[in-house]
């Protein structure tokens, strides 16, 4: 199993693969799931600017698209940004479907990181149990 750090390092890699026209702005992004499999991610821009995929969510549907749903333990998302590389909004909503405890590791270009729980940086998140409803 990938060392938090080693996860960290799978974003990094990602950055090369980013199409990035538009921000200039790459991020990679890496999920660890519990049999040790890995799935990477990163943006993709397009012409019509709000086309444009995340990292974060190139890497879930990667996941989910091969079968994983109930064993995304980890992200790294990785920038070469001053700041650390937090997952956006719409990122973060779809992490939660799948996972509210998914550990966040956020890395900026110091190559350091933080860690989070998902929940801490999305308290009181709407996820599939906020659908129930009383008969
Ligand atoms: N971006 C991500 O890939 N992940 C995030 O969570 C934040 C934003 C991308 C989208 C766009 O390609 C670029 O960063 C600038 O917003």
């Amino acid at each position: 199993m990938l060392s938090d750090a080693q996860l960290v390092q799978r974003a990094f890699d990602m950055l090369d693969r980013s199409y990035v026209p538009y921000s200039k702005f790459p991020v990679g992004a890496a999920i660890a799931c519990g049999d040790g499999s890995v799935f990477t991610g990163c943006n993709v821009e397009n012409a019509a600017y709000g086309s444009t995929i995340c990292a974060e969510r190139t890497a879930l549907v990667k996941a989910v698209s091969e079968g994983h749903r109930d064993d995304l333990e980890r992200i790294a998302v990785a920038g070469n940004s001053l700041d650390y590389c937090w997952p956006c909004g719409a990122c973060r909503q779809m992490l939660y479907e799948f996972n509210p405890g998914m550990t966040v590791l956020v890395a900026r270009s110091d190559r350091s990181f933080l860690s989070f729980p998902l929940y801490e940086l999305m308290p009181h998140g709407f996820g599939p149990k906020a659908l129930e409803q009383p008969d």
